[in-house]
């Protein structure tokens, strides 16, 4: 950008100059936020609701023997007990059922039998007149237990690691070792070898789960649910109790957080299902911010990388090895090592992926999952390598390029990942570092600089999406999607009013919500793609109806158009080749006498014109840490993060989106860890005192860099996402940042201070 336009651009007389997309458009549903008018689930205040509250075993492995249900049931307020004793014979799950997520084996079923797979699995539900009288009979509820003995320490599992005999969506079996690892890593000039470890990390949204059950006079439900899928928590009801579709409704249309804790249904929406078909009434379960730790989390995991290179600095073999835990019930499996295949040029590459089972809840995709753990391994060791070959970390990036997806032999559709590395790094100002570890000073802080990268996928699933255009010059755009928090709203209204045309201000995107056509979970950083797709198609169906339309209109410029020789602009429709002929959009239905038009209609990938190509995004990470040399305390004072992600739909959005990915990755760097006492099975930092999380105080400088990159090939849009792939390499780039502040090579997150004393 050293450039200054001094000269404006012309345009062509009566061309647009309302353009949407890739404008930083705020938040639609801000207003709405920020007022406290946005319902979240566990603010529906349906009327006569009870309240269920949670019991959870303090045990990790056994049985539970008795119940004393009776003076609980006395408590005044006190409605009902469930517990294994007395769930009622259910549909459960067809033996084929799985949630869209899950992975193999099966699902857990809460209050199934009496036997405890982990600790604090939920073993009751008090139900009472109030959420005060239903926790207080909670804490007394008395329930003995047969304890028997469990593994909850992967590190004593590191020989029964095995390969996982499935995966659930999106798992990708490692590719086979190509090339001769073994040979070219014992002939490479210079060698590193290293365990790469981090523990396992909880989701912590804002928002706690929450499950408001509205009882219906005809036996309907309508679940209102903290979910990143609401088709996916029908279909998990649906398949459990017995119902039809039209008999359970499923509604999100806020969420405060959820980085993949919403993907599967979690047990608070069938307990409050349960208790409201039960007892007929409606229902609300809320979890507690101690119990968000009873299910799910980033597995704990153990890398073990070895690299070599040639005399010319480029890497001779690569191998990359990953164990992590599973549970009993499930094979929970995630990308780990694939990205170290397909990041780097390398002819000869060994990788390895294995799961352990231990007596602890089923691991559950955390924002860039996989990708986020792996390119921590694999992000660190090169760093090692660049150092014991004597290169610079980011020239020994560049040197080792690939400039095709070597994992499945193909090109990209796009990378810019060099662009990321050369716009970051002098944004950071790289090229003042001086690579001898202790070598940059301010008094007693040691200040170091490090760097590192990741690549993600751009994926994009069926959606679909309905419109409807009225007479006022509306438009409502529906589809079942989610909104985590991430910009869904903001970015689908966008692609609606640029498609037709219209102000941001006269369309009403709408979302979260069984009655609306399917879409997928949000999760795997799909949704611009999917959803963005399916609400540009059915824009477009509205525009050639209203086309149609404005042609049967009395002296029409637009007769015999087609819909490709016209566009939509500043509320006309126009014809391209003379933009002064133009119809105005809200006279067409005016004049036609019709009320509203309405189409739905879907998006699926163009799986044909994909399949030549490997579709990726990329960032590359700068980061500095400066480190007290006396007290070993490390603040991250500056991260660049330049991402290469396709068209930016939103440039506000997507920068808050990065912006979190690279806090959250300063968390996984120096504070978060859930840990696990073995004598207990037990997670014992298991609320926000002392489960770590960043605050205000520990965040600095964060810049953003989106580099332009054009996709003809990943979907009509050109997106890619933007999700997940900003978090990829924040960890790694910090762990290396540290080792340039004080020459100590941590290999273990998080960086506790007591790592560089
Ligand atoms: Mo994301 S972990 O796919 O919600």
């Amino acid at each position: 950008m050293s450039q200054l336009i001094t000269t404006p651009r012309l345009v062509e007389a009566g061309t647009s100059n309302t353009s949407h997309i890739g404008k930083p458009t705020s938040r639609v549903e801000g207003p709405a936020k920020v007022t406290g008018t946005a319902k979240y689930s566990a603010e529906f205040n349906v009327p006569d609701m009870l309240y269920g509250y949670v019991v959870t075993s303090p045990i990790t492995k056994g049985r539970i023997t008795k119940i004393n249900t009776e003076p609980v049931l006395a408590l005044a307020g006190v409605v009902q007990i469930f517990s294994h004793e007395n769930v009622p014979s259910l549909a459960w799950f067809d033996r084929s059922y799985k949630d869209d997520v899950a992975p193999g084996g099966s699902p857990f079923r809460p209050l199934h039998d009496n036997e405890i797979k982990f600790n604090m699995q939920p073993v009751a539900l008090v139900v009472a007149e109030t959420f005060e009288v239903a926790r207080y009979a909670a804490s007394v509820l008395e329930i003995e237990y047969a304890e028997d003995k469990f593994d909850t320490n992967i590190d004593l599992k590191r020989d029964e690691g095995h390969e996982p005999g499935s995966g659930k969506t999106g798992f990708m079996p490692p590719p086979p070792p190509r090339g001769n690892p073994n040979d070219a890593l014992k002939n490479a000039t210079h060698r590193i070898e290293g365990e790469y470890i981090h523990g396992a990390q909880h989701h912590n949204p804002m928002e706690m789960f929450a499950t408001t059950v509205e009882y219906h006079p005809d036996g309907k439900i309508t679940a209102y649910d903290k979910t990143q899928g609401v088709y996916n928590v029908q279909q998990y009801i649906t398949k459990i109790f017995g119902l039809s579709k039209d008999q359970a409704r499923v509604v999100n249309h806020y969420m405060g957080g959820g980085f993949g804790s919403g993907l599967r249904p979690q047990y608070q929406v069938f307990l409050a299902v349960l208790a409201a078909l039960e007892l007929k009434q409606s229902v609300r379960v809320s979890l507690t911010r101690q119990q968000m730790f009873s299910f799910g989390h980033r597995p704990h995991t153990l890398q073990y990388l070895k690299m070599g290179t040639n005399p010319d600095g480029t890497l001779a073999a690569l191998h990359h090895h990953a164990l992590h835990e599973t549970s009993r019930f499930e094979e929970y499996t995630e990308n780990v090592v694939n990205w170290s295949g397909m990041l780097y040029q390398c002819e000869n590459v060994k990788l390895g992926y294995q799961v352990a089972e231990l007596d602890v809840y089923t691991p559950l995709d955390m924002r860039a999952p996989g990708a986020a753990t792996g390119s921590f391994g694999l992000e660190v060791a090169m760093d090692e390598m660049a150092y014991a070959a004597g290169i610079d970390p980011l020239d020994f990036r560049i040197r080792n390029y690939a400039e095709q997806d070597q994992n499945m032999k193909k090109p990209f559709s796009s990378k810019k990942l060099r662009e990321c590395y050369h716009e970051g790094a002098t944004r950071f100002g790289w090229d003042k570092r001086t690579p001898e570890p202790r070598s940059m000073r301010e008094g007693n802080q040691l200040i170091g600089w490090g760097m590192a990268g990741g690549v993600w996928d751009a994926s994009m699933q069926k959606a679909a999406a309905k419109a409807t255009f009225t007479a006022d010059g509306k438009l409502l755009v529906q589809s079942a999607a989610g909104e985590n928090g991430t910009g869904t709203y903001t970015i689908m209204t966008q692609i609606a009013a640029e498609t037709l045309g219209l102000p941001i201000e006269a369309v009403t995107f709408e979302l979260g919500d069984t009655n609306m056509p399917e879409a997928p979970v949000q999760g795997g950083s799909w949704t611009a793609a999917s959803v963005g797709s399916a609400v540009k198609n059915v824009c477009t169906d509205i525009g050639e109806k209203l086309l149609k339309l404005a042609q049967k209109m009395e002296g029409s410029p637009l007769k015999g158009a087609s819909i490709d020789d016209v566009h939509f602009a500043d509320g006309q429709i126009r014809l391209s080749a003379n933009p002064s002929e133009a119809v105005v959009v809200r006279d067409i239905l005016a004049a036609s006498g019709e009320e509203k038009l309405e189409a739905e209609t879907s998006a699926m990938p163009n799986l044909i014109k994909q399949q030549p190509y490997s579709m990726h995004s990329h960032n590359a990470v700068f980061a500095e840490v400066r480190v007290d040399e006396d007290l070993g305390t490390v603040h991250v004072t500056r991260v660049v993060n330049a991402v290469a992600a396709g068209r930016i739909l939103n440039t506000k959005t997507a920068r808050s989106q990065v912006l979190g990915s690279v806090v959250w990755g300063i968390s996984m760097a120096l504070m978060e860890e859930t840990v696990m006492d073995h004598t207990f099975g037990r997670y014992m930092n298991h609320n926000y005192a002392e489960y770590h999380i960043p605050v205000n105080a520990d965040i600095h400088d964060i810049d953003v860099i989106f580099v332009e990159e054009e996709d003809d090939k990943v979907n009509p849009l050109g997106v890619k996402g933007i999700g997940e792939v900003g978090m990829l390499g924040v960890a790694a780039a910090i762990t290396n940042a540290v080792y340039h502040a004080t020459g100590k090579r941590v290999r273990e997150l998080p960086i506790y201070m007591d790592k560089l004393l």
